[in-house]
């Protein structure tokens, strides 16, 4: 009999090397790279006015790649200016990538690093025990808001710590993304546990609203070369699979009536584009920009 499914969080080392295929497949972090060059300045355009220190907060900062790329901007702005940069990470391995790419790149002389190894609502806990509400310049979540429990109060909790001309910016698939069709055909249909839920850009954009929370929204077009998937035995395409579906071993633990829909479903227009024999999962981001 085949084994029960399970979510892909179940199996941490699979989650990350799943991750990382992701990565290596999509321009994920190439578009998250083009907003950063062209439009990140003008987010952060007023920031640090009249302060001799930035304080800025990386909420599941990964291995921080994405994070270097910010500071370099915040560099450029305020050329001088010491950066307080703090990172909420819960996992051990990606803050071990994380101090590798620290340790490897230059011009990091005036930003102080600082790691937290909790979750989001850990670190929440821990400074109210502590009877803290350090302020920020700066919060980024990117790609992290499916992980927490509660949506809603986690935005509102690090929205309260904004600092008067400071900004929250948050990253997570578009409402218009191959993820929102299929996750509201299957989602229901994949075993999702209480440590991942599917969440867009169209959820934030009404948990805002309901907050009276203002925001800008930026579009960034994105894809991921799901071509293996449907190559029966492919080792990458399982891994791919098991990273569209959240679930640990989707290929060998699904039912054949569910795999095979959802083999069908990436196919189609609303989730995937052929081009020069290829298919491309669309993998459209947001990018929402919050003001205190
Ligand atoms: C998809 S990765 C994104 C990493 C990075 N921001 C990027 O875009 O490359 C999500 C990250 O959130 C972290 N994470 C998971 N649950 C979290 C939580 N409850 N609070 C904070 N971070 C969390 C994971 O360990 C992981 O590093």
């Amino acid at each position: 009999m085949a084994s029960p499914m399970r979510s892909l969080f179940s199996d941490p080392e699979r989650y990350l090397q799943s991750f990382r295929l992701f990565l290596a497949n999509s321009t994920e972090h190439q578009c998250m790279q083009e907003f950063m060059e062209r439009q990140l300045p003008a987010v952060i355009g007023s920031i640090g006015n009249g302060k001799s220190a930035i304080n800025i907060l990386s909420v599941g900062g990964g291995a921080g790649e994405i994070d270097l790329l910010i500071l370099s901007k915040v560099q450029a702005r305020y050329p001088g200016v010491t950066i307080n940069n703090h990172v909420i990470e819960p996992s051990a391995d990606q803050i071990f990538k994380y101090k590798e790419h620290v340790a490897a790149a230059s011009n990091l002389e005036n930003i102080k690093f600082i790691w937290h190894e909790e979750t989001a609502y850990e670190y929440e806990s821990r400074m109210s025990a502590e009877n803290k509400s350090k302020r920020w310049d700066f919060i980024h979540m990117i790609q992290m808001l499916y992980y927490v429990k509660d949506v809603s109060a986690t935005i509102q909790y690090f929205h309260s710590l904004l600092e008067e001309q400071a900004k929250l910016l948050i990253i997570l698939v578009s409402g218009t993304s191959g993820w929102e069709a299929l996750w509201k055909k299957y989602g229901s249909s994949f075993p999702l546990d209480d440590l991942c839920s599917y969440v867009s850009s169209a959820d934030i954009k009404r948990i805002l609203d309901s907050s009276g929370l203002k925001c800008q929204l930026h579009e960034l077009p994105s894809h991921m070369d799901i071509t293996s998937c449907f190559i029966e035995g492919n080792k990458d395409g399982e891994m791919l699979l098991d990273f569209l579906t959240e679930t640990c071993e989707f290929s060998k633990t699904a039912p054949p009536e569910l795999k095979r829909q959802v083999i069908e479903e990436l196919r189609k227009p609303e989730c995937s584009q052929e081009r020069d024999g290829k298919v491309l999962f669309n993998n459209n981001l947001s990018v929402v920009v919050i003001e205190p």
